[in-house]
């Protein structure tokens, strides 16, 4: 069968160079034709684990409604919710409106592959929501995984210059704000 594959031989590479957890090797591997073929931009990305009704989180949504649909559908408060976001001044304001709501925020240096694979294993990790901006080829390979075992995630390329859309337009991308 055809397949595209998507890889990244070393996600986390500080990580992996500090001896810290989270670094892995990853491959998915889809039906020829299903696989973006992400440009290395990034990508705003927001994903929950398995379990929920289809299309309680969604992009266009504030922080505020995304949490509070999330804890609606777990049945718990919001301030019973914990998101994990990447540590980075980017994140600041996002990281103030989570804590406005009284959530606990878990703030990792890298790897948000293993960030949103959290979200699936809730009980384990703690993780209920993965929030904020990281690498797009690595939104493309955490999508994947979320698809073999459950759970929702939506991400949109930050095609901020035309410099950016032409280089995304080259590798099939036709509409910017998909
Ligand atoms: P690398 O392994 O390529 O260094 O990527 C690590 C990583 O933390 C990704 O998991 C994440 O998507 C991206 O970098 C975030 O980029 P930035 O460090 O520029 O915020």
């Amino acid at each position: 069968p055809k397949v595209d594959i998507a890889v990244d031989p070393l996600e986390g590479t500080t990580l992996c160079a500090k001896d810290m957890p989270g670094s892995i090797a990853v491959m998915a591997m889809a039906q020829a034709g299903t696989l973006l073929y992400a440009p290395d931009v990034y990508m705003d990305k927001i994903a929950i684990g398995p379990g929920y009704p289809k299309g309680i989180i969604d992009l266009d949504a504030s922080v505020e409604d995304n949490i509070q649909a999330l804890a609606k559908a777990k049945g718990v408060k919001a301030n019973e919710i914990t998101a994990l976001v990447m540590d980075r001044p980017r994140h600041a304001d996002l990281i103030g409106k989570l804590r406005a709501l009284g959530c606990s925020i878990r703030l990792i240096t890298d790897g948000d592959v293993v960030g949103v694979i959290q979200c699936a294993e809730t009980a384990k990790t703690g993780i209920d929501i993965y929030l904020g901006i990281g690498g797009a080829p690595e939104g493309v390979l955490a999508a994947g995984a979320l698809r073999c075992v459950g759970g929702q995630m939506q991400g949109r390329l930050i095609l901020d210059t035309p410099e950016k859309i032409a280089r995304a337009a080259t590798m099939g991308v036709k509409d910017p704000k998909k």
